[in-house]
């Protein structure tokens, strides 16, 4: 099953991971009204089932709701990977640290979950998966036991370095651990 990222917001916030404010919109006078409530700098954002919107122009940021109008209008109706936007994300913009990746997927062969996360993260991890697999953390779960509190920390280590970051990177590892099993 494919999702878009407005749909996985939703359901990781109802797993209690936390997320920024945010809606979607159809039209750029919507883009615009969702600016206006969230106040401040925003970025759109193409919902499209691709990985590199940003690369191909499907992402963008807009200091104000007038300059969200304008982005909203080339951003809706474009192609990206064969794919038309016909709805984007409006969320606020953020000082972007670090950008991680977390992933857990069903694997076949030891018929259990494996958690797999990186501090290589924002960009196409299929291509860090290939072209440098060492980047890439990975922790098979025991599904009679679940995600242990002790596993969760030391897979948000090998990710950030501070403990504090840590503690908070692992406390989601739990929550979607929980949501993967529900
Ligand atoms: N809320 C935001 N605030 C600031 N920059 C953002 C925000 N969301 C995305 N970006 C920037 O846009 C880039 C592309 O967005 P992303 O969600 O990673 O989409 P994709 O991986 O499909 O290109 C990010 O790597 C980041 O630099
Ligand atoms: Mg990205």
């Amino acid at each position: 099953m494919n999702l878009h990222e407005y749909q996985a917001r939703t359901l990781l916030r109802a797993a209690g991971v936390p997320m920024p404010d945010g809606d979607l919109a159809t039209t750029p006078e919507e883009v615009e009204a969702i600016a206006r409530r969230l106040g401040g700098p925003v970025v759109v954002k193409a919902q499209v089932h691709a990985g590199g919107r940003g690369k191909a122009g499907g992402v963008k940021l807009a200091k104000d709701p007038a300059e969200a109008l304008g982005v909203a209008r080339k951003i809706l109706g474009m192609t990206i990977k064969g794919l038309v936007v016909q709805k984007v994300l409006v969320v606020p913009a953020v000082e972007i640290a670090t950008e991680s990746y977390a992933g857990l997927i069903m694997d076949r062969e030891s018929q259990r979950p494996v958690f797999m996360v990186s501090a290589a993260g924002g960009v196409d991890i299929e291509e860090v998966a290939a072209t440098s697999p060492e980047k890439i953390a990975r922790l098979p779960v025991d599904p009679r036991y679940g995600l242990f509190p002790h596993q969760a920390l030391g897979l948000a280590l090998a990710v950030y370095h501070d403990f504090v970051l840590a503690r908070a990177a692992a406390a989601i590892l739990q929550h979607l651990y929980a949501a993967f099993i529900a």
